[in-house]
């Protein structure tokens, strides 16, 4: 019998295989009223991208970017210091130390600055900001009312919410147009994002939701694989190697649940042999309130990214 957690897989990587196929066939140019921006596969070569600051996202979604079809003469990044410029040039990418410079010469800009530098920097540049542009802002807690009110008026503004592993091309990211990013906006940041993990698109309430499950899931990921590491070395194995093998395993689990499209529960009663040694050891978790004690930690970094949106 097929299984439906398989078909719902399957569903979604044929689903974007049919969307990145229509994207290749779509000339831009009618979909965004005259913007200078052809689609997939030669828009995402033609198109001028620009980064203000150059911290761990901006090079984790530059290297995403870069493994797709943009090339890296089209991208220009901004920051204060030249302490992390090296590694975009050792990309080919273009650096300077001129916010106006990066905007001025770009179709598309993330604003991947700390979130409380976001407003300053909205400020300087927004007089360079034309209707060509798609503002892209990755700030935590920064709303998009906040970043439009910052922008001129029918500016297009697009609220991402990336996480760290786009670093290595396996990010979660999700993100959220504003009142005046078409829906063609978000195809092209989706076609642009595709190469750094899975891009998905939402109303604005659930970037924080986002925030709590994957940009603070990832560290409640670690604390777990942490914590498997240290019971292997209680049990007697040499540090070095229990951390290898606890950072295999969660890559490997997190590989099989994705890839088989399984529910978790399913791929975890797999695992139980009935007596055997795995369902011991779910129980002690049990007992320990895991399962509770992890949808609470979603839960409060859920509440505490809304609050930081408040302030
Ligand atoms: N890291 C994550 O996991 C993660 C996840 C989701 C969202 N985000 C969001 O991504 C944004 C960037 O985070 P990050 O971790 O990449 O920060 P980061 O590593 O501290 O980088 C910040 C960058 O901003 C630059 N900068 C500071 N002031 C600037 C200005 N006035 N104009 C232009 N650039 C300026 C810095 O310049 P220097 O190089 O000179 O210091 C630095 O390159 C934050 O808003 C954060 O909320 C991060």
């Amino acid at each position: 019998m097929d299984d439906p957690g398989i078909k719902k897989q399957n569903w979604d990587v044929k689903e974007t295989e049919l969307f990145l196929e229509i994207l290749k066939d779509l000339d831009m140019k009618k979909c965004l009223d005259g913007r200078k921006i052809k689609m997939d596969p030669e828009m995402d070569s033609q198109l001028k991208i620009g980064f203000i600051g150059a911290g761990n996202m901006a090079f984790g979604i530059a290297k995403g970017i870069l493994s797709g079809n943009a090339l890296p003469a089209n991208i220009k990044v901004s920051a204060p210091s030249s302490r992390n410029l090296g590694r975009f040039q050792e990309l080919g990418v273009a650096v300077t130390h001129s916010n106006e410079e990066v905007v001025s010469g770009s179709d598309l800009v993330f604003v991947a600055v700390k979130p409380h530098l976001v407003a300053p920097v909205l400020t300087e540049i927004s007089e360079h900001v034309t209707e060509r542009h798609i503002i892209v802002s990755v700030a935590a807690g920064v709303t998009l009312a906040t970043v439009e009110e910052l922008l001129p008026e029918n500016s297009v503004a697009i609220r991402l919410m990336p996480n760290l592993p786009c670093l290595v091309q396996e990010g979660a990211l999700l993100f959220a147009r504003g009142s005046h990013a078409k829906q063609e906006d978000g195809a092209l940041l989706r076609s642009l994002l595709h190469r750094c993990g899975l891009v998905e698109e939402g109303p604005e309430a659930w970037i924080d939701i986002h925030t709590g499950l994957s940009g603070s899931g990832v560290a409640f990921v670690y604390l777990f694989a942490e914590a498997l590491a240290e019971g292997a070395v209680k049990m007697g194995m040499p540090s070095a190697l229990a951390h290898s093998i606890a950072s295999q395993t969660v890559l490997g689990a997190g590989k099989l649940l994705r890839e088989s499209g399984k529910h978790p529960a399913q791929l975890r009663s797999e695992v139980c042999t009935p007596g055997g040694t795995t369902i011991y050891g779910l129980h002690t978790l049990e007992q320990g309130g895991l399962r509770a004690a992890t949808m609470s930690a979603v839960e409060s970094a859920t509440e505490r990214a809304r609050e930081l949106g408040r302030k």
